[in-house]
């Protein structure tokens, strides 16, 4: 054991989704935070240009929610939600539903998005079992889909990498969708692109090759994110959705990146009409400020498992020694108050344009491919370095870091996601900075 915090150590530490060599050799590192800005232990102002992990949508070190958190941990710190209750996890679990599409008003707390989806997928299989239909245990993904890293999200994901190492150890019955990436027919769309509702259509092969009496769910991101922004087509959703209709199939959204204002509405599902069975949900559900997640469930789903179990019987077997922790659930009510009474999804969508605008401004800089964008999400694609993918956003990464601004990279795309505190200026200079350190990148 140490006595004092000693940061010259970085070796204790294994990070996670990270080159751990790499960033030991040469760290970042960051120690506070307030509103738009970060400041790294070099002392220097680091704009938001991605709300931390798609997470902060209020912006950082918000005093309400710093305050709710304070004030639950000093009166009880914690309480069981096995066979026990706290008022505060009921009200938290009151105001999400608010939050969601029409009928998905049931809602069940985990700890990351990571646990909403294995939750989301063994609630789909509880479903069915309750109607009688237990052979419905087939689960649908769709490649390049991330849904955390769980072995049921990275079982219906769709990030090769994320799958390898345990591929011998994957979920059995899974199938997966064709992604809606082709920059032939999307290159530097704004909003939804034009082309590629038919890939929807696949379902239909799939659902005649296993047969709809074996598939329990579909599970999409409404927009992919950590695959590097990928927007939906025009109709593809809605499509989808009615393909799953058809065969009793239900439909997942994994919004862990879209709830909670990130297109300018509560859910991705309200801003594109298209209501699924199940929504993954954590991230901004607290402002990240202490882990939680929830999954919304619909009515009928809820009310088929809960009045399907015999009197005094526990009727789902499933849940987390944190699910609606004190401080969690007192960070999200506070959270969510504050986004209503500073209209922030709102304003979201009033600056939607302007992000669209400037993320498009970027279409002639150097190495740039592809720019797409939807609500406060944008990705710059950026053509791969021979023999070395990955390498050019990295290195982009880094000198926009080493320039005051952070953003994220995955594979070469840089992603975008600001606090939807961002301003007009703040904008301006994240796609100003990246435009000059691309200029500047080999
Ligand atoms: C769509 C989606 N689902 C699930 C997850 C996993 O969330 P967590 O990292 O909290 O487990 C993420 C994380 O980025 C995500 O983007």
């Amino acid at each position: 054991m140490t006595s004092r915090p000693v940061i010259d150590d970085l070796s204790s530490f294994w990070m996670p989704f990270t080159a751990n060599r790499q960033f030991k050799a040469a760290p970042r590192l960051l120690e506070s935070a307030k509103g738009m800005y970060y400041r790294s232990t070099d002392g220097r102002e680091v704009l938001d240009g991605c709300a931390g992990l798609w997470c902060v949508n209020a912006g950082h070190g918000r005093d309400e929610i710093v305050a709710a958190i304070t004030q639950q941990l000093s009166t009880l710190d914690f309480a069981p939600t096995f066979q026990m209750g706290h008022p505060l996890a009921f009200e938290a679990a009151t105001k999400v539903a608010e939050l969601m599409p029409e009928g998905l008003d049931r809602i069940f707390f985990t700890n990351s998005g990571s646990e909403s989806v294995d939750t989301a997928l063994k609630i789909a299989l509880a479903y069915h079992r309750s109607r009688g239909e237990g052979q419905r245990t087939r689960l649908i993904g769709r490649e390049r889909g991330y849904h955390g890293v769980g072995f049921g999200g990275i079982s219906v994901g769709g990030i090769a990498p994320n799958r390898k190492t345990f591929s011998g150890a994957l979920l059995p019955a899974v199938d997966h969708l064709p992604h809606t990436h082709n920059l032939e027919h999307n290159a530097f769309s704004k909003g939804q692109p034009a082309w590629g509702a038919h890939l929807a259509e696949d379902l239909e092969r799939i659902v005649t090759l296993h047969d709809a009496s074996t598939i329990a769910a579909v599970i999409v991101e409404p927009v992919a994110g950590s695959t590097g922004v990928l927007i939906p087509p025009q109709g593809y959703l809605q499509k989808l959705r009615e393909i799953c209709t058809k065969h009793g199939i239900l439909l997942i959204f994994d919004e862990v990146i879209t709830g909670f204002g990130r297109v300018g509405k509560a859910t991705a599902s309200e801003y594109f009409g298209v209501t699924p069975d199940l929504i993954t949900l954590a991230k901004a559900i607290n402002n990240a400020s202490i882990p939680m997640g929830a999954v919304a469930a619909s009515r009928t789903i809820h009310d088929t498992i809960v009045n399907g179990g015999a009197p005094g019987a526990i009727e789902l077997f499933h849940g987390y020694t944190y699910s609606a922790h004190p401080a969690a659930a007192a960070a999200a009510v506070a959270t969510l108050d504050l986004y209503r009474r500073e209209g922030l999804f709102e304003r979201a969508a009033t600056l939607a344009p302007t992000f669209e605008a400037a993320a498009h401004s970027l279409r002639s800089a150097k190495h740039v491919k592809d720019v797409r964008n939807l609500g406060m999400i944008a990705g710059v694609e950026l053509e791969s370095r021979d023999g070395a993918p990955g390498a050019r956003a990295y290195e982009a990464f880094v000198k926009c870091f080493e320039a005051g601004v952070l953003v994220r990279f995955t594979g070469d795309i840089l992603a975008f996601s600001p606090p939807l505190i961002i301003n007009e200026e703040q904008i301006a200079h994240i796609f100003k900075t990246v435009g000059d350190v691309l200029a500047t990148v080999q």
